[in-house]
C-alpha cells in the first residue's frame, strides 16, 4: 500500500500575512488549491497500485507519471511556501545564508533582483525558487513553469515564491510584478536558513 500524502497546517492564522496576502486568498489557496495536489498526487498512487494488480492492462501509465510528478511536485512546493512566509517578516537574512548570497550572487540586492525577474517573468503559472545546488555547493536561483517543469532534478529549494495566478490575482489582479515586489515583506528568513542548514549536512 502507497503512503498518503497529506496536507499540512498553516503555521499562522489565515489572515496573518496581510496586508500583503489576503485571508481570502490563503483560505481558498491552502484549503482548495494545495489540498487539490494533495488529493491528486494520492490518486496517481492509487492507480500506480491498480496498475500493478492488474499487470498494467489498459493503463495509460505515461499519464498517471505526469499526474504525479505535476501533483506531488504541487504538494511539495506549497508545503515549503507557507513557512517560507511569516507575519512581520521581510528584511535581510543572516548568518551563513547570507554569506553563501554575497558570495553567489554578489550581495543580497542583487540576489533579490534575480529572483524578483525570475518569479515575474515565468511564463504563465509557476514558481520562482531559490535552490540549493549540491553538486557545486552554491545557490542559484530558477524558475518551474506549472510546478515541475524546467525542473534541475537534485536541487534542493529553500525560498519558493508561487505566481499562479491563484496566488494573488484576487488581491492584485494582473499585476504581478507588484505582488512579487510586497511578497518580501512576509519572507520567513529563518525557515530558508534552517532549509539551508539541512540541504548542506
Ligand atoms: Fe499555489
Amino acid at each position: 500500500m502507497p503512503k498518503k500524502y497529506t496536507l499540512p497546517d498553516l503555521p499562522y492564522k489565515y489572515e496573518a500575512l496581510e496586508p500583503y496576502i489576503s485571508r481570502e486568498i490563503m483560505m481558498l489557496h491552502h484549503d482548495k488549491h494545495h489540498l487539490a495536489y494533495v488529493n491528486g498526487a494520492n490518486a496517481a498512487l492509487e492507480k500506480l497500485e491498480a496498475g500493478r494488480k492488474n499487470n498494467w492492462q489498459g493503463v495509460d501509465i505515461k499519464g498517471i507519471e505526469r499526474d504525479l510528478s505535476f501533483n506531488l511536485a504541487g504538494h511539495v512546493l506549497h508545503s515549503i511556501f507557507w513557512p517560507n512566509m511569516k507575519p512581520s517578516g521581510g528584511g535581510k537574512p543572516g548568518g551563513r545564508l547570507s554569506d553563501m548570497i554575497d558570495q553567489d550572487f554578489g550581495s543580497f540586492d542583487s540576489f533579490k533582483s534575480q529572483f524578483s525577474n525570475a518569479a515575474k517573468t515565468v511564463e504563465g503559472s509557476g514558481w520562482g525558487l531559490l535552490v540549493y545546488d549540491p553538486v557545486n555547493d552554491q545557490l542559484l536561483t530558477l524558475q518551474a513553469e506549472k510546478h515541475n517543469l524546467l525542473s534541475t532534478q537534485n536541487s534542493v529549494p529553500l525560498l519558493v515564491l508561487d505566481v499562479w495566478e491563484h496566488a494573488y490575482y484576487l488581491d492584485y489582479k494582473n499585476d504581478r510584478g507588484k505582488y512579487v515586489d510586497n511578497w518580501w515583506n512576509v519572507v520567513n528568513w529563518d525557515d530558508v536558513e534552517k532549509r539551508l542548514t539541512k540541504a548542506k549536512s
